[in-house]
């Protein structure tokens, strides 16, 4: 049942209406910067996913720090989106600047190794229990070359991805399941290629459309999150990973476990939470503080495997690289960020935050009767538009309702609120506070109560 079932959608528009222009009223200096972006800028902003910000542009930042930032006119707001899990440490963390900023002087990029790379594989070999490691700039890239890798190991071309899933620009990942029927998902943009060729698509939590789909013997590879949270948070069933572990291994399939958001679980991601044991393991985002970085590991078998089709002539080549990945900057902040800022330390402040944040939202959903309902992970949690927690990506993406969305994060921001833009997910960092949270908490109930009328 959808929360719509319960909401006057004329009062809606109306609120969306007035909070536009209360949006639009407190920004005039971002509104004149949009206005003058839109001649140099596709759309007016620098990325097309900008576009999606509920106000009618989006509030240009003058400066973040912490769990905080400003626009250029002023208004301040409590940063719960984090950069999509990129600022998961807070704007700008202490160390990871000072370390930045010293190795900004001693040169950002040379082609060359550093000791901090050393340092940095050795800490995450002791995190994620995986011996062998190598760097990229972005999760995409470290998922693309896993899954490059996993191809070349296993002599298969296709990959299986989970229904709704979300591993970044990965070409053979935007593909979805239509009344059982695999195709392109909906806003793929020129795909190089049906997607179906390269990709079987299953349901998250469905062991026998797993095995089903890898009884071929043809996959290469199962590239999951081990929670799914890029369609609300959807969390496995009792048993999903053993069988998936299981059955990966029974067809001779790596399996790739993307950690890039669920390290929001705690300073060994949900693999040491919950003693998951993949074959690739891949971070990105959060891992350089910010500063562009991604980390992928793997097992003792696969760097063997690697190694068998190692061409000294031909390694510089053959769609594994990247100039600038594992440059002395990224490296230097990624040792910091690993030593000194996403620590253990950290996450026990963080985690108990999304405990708290969650609990503020269910007892007003409560409160209003909604059918809505709050599913969180370690230090992040998110409120979906159904009564009971999605099991699968199709539950989850059926109870996303765009309008509502819009109104919900719109209203947060007029309120110094800031949501992530594509669903209702709130990230704790080190340095967010209690009285964050409940201001949240409170602009939160305000919304609803408005919205119940
Ligand atoms: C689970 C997951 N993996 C990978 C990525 C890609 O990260 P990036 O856009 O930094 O390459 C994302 C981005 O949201 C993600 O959610």
């Amino acid at each position: 049942m959808k929360g719509m079932a319960t909401i006057d959608r004329a009062r809606l528009r109306s609120l969306m209406e007035r909070e536009q222009q209360r949006f639009v009223h407190d920004r005039p200096k971002s509104r004149a910067l949009f206005e003058r972006a839109g001649k140099s800028l596709l759309g007016g902003v620098p990325m097309n996913w900008m576009m999606k910000w509920a106000g009618a542009f989006p509030p240009f930042v003058r400066e973040a720090q912490g769990a905080h930032f400003f626009d250029v006119d002023g208004n301040r707001y409590i940063d719960f989106c984090l950069g999509d899990t990129g600022a998961m440490t807070g704007h700008s963390p202490f160390a990871t600047v000072k370390a930045a900023e010293e190795q900004l002087k001693r040169g950002i990029t040379l082609m060359l190794p550093s000791e901090d790379g050393v340092f940095v594989a050795e800490e995450l070999q002791k995190r994620f229990a995986l011996p062998f490691w190598q760097f990229a700039l972005t999760a995409t890239d470290a998922n693309r070359f896993s899954i490059r890798l996993a191809r070349q190991i296993t002599g298969r071309s296709r990959i299986l991805v989970f229904n709704w899933c979300y591993h970044g620009t990965v070409d053979e990942s935007f593909i979805t399941l239509k009344d059982g029927v695999a195709q392109a998902r909906r806003g793929n943009v020129g795909p190089p290629v049906d997607p179906s060729i390269t990709t079987r698509v299953v349901e998250f939590n469905d062991v026998p459309a797993l095995e089903q789909a890898l009884a071929a013997g043809d996959v290469a590879c199962v590239l999951a999150e081990p929670v799914m949270t890029n369609v609300g948070i959807v969390h496995p069933e009792p048993g999903y990973h053993a069988a998936l572990r299981e059955l990966t291994r029974k067809y001779g399939t790596l399996l790739i476990i993307d950690e890039t958001h669920t390290i929001c679980a705690g300073p060994g991601g949900y693999t040491r939470a919950e003693n998951l044991d993949p074959d690739f393991f891949v971070f990105g985002k959060a891992i350089g503080g910010g500063v562009p970085g991604a980390a992928y590991g793997f097992t003792q078998d696969v760097a063997r495997g690697i190694q068998e089709h190692h061409s000294l002539e031909d390694c510089d080549t053959g769609g594994i690289g990247g100039t600038l990945a594992g440059n002395a900057l990224s490296l230097a902040a990624m040792r910091a960020t690993l030593e000194k800022v996403l620590t253990k330390a950290a996450f026990d402040q963080m985690i108990p935050l999304a405990v708290r944040w969650a609990e503020g939202v269910t007892k007003t959903i409560a409160e209003f009767g909604m059918s809505w309902n709050v599913t969180g992970l370690g230090c992040r949690a998110e409120y979906l538009f159904s009564a009971t927690p999605a099991k699968n990506g199709t539950q989850a993406h059926d109870a996303m309702d765009f309008e509502l969305e819009r109104f919900m994060h719109l209203y947060a921001m007029n309120r110094g609120i800031l949501l992530t833009p594509f669903h209702n997910m709130a990230l704790m960092s080190p340095v967010t506070s209690k009285e964050d949270v409940d201001h949240h908490t409170r602009v939160f109930r305000e919304g609803v109560r408005e919205l119940a009328g």
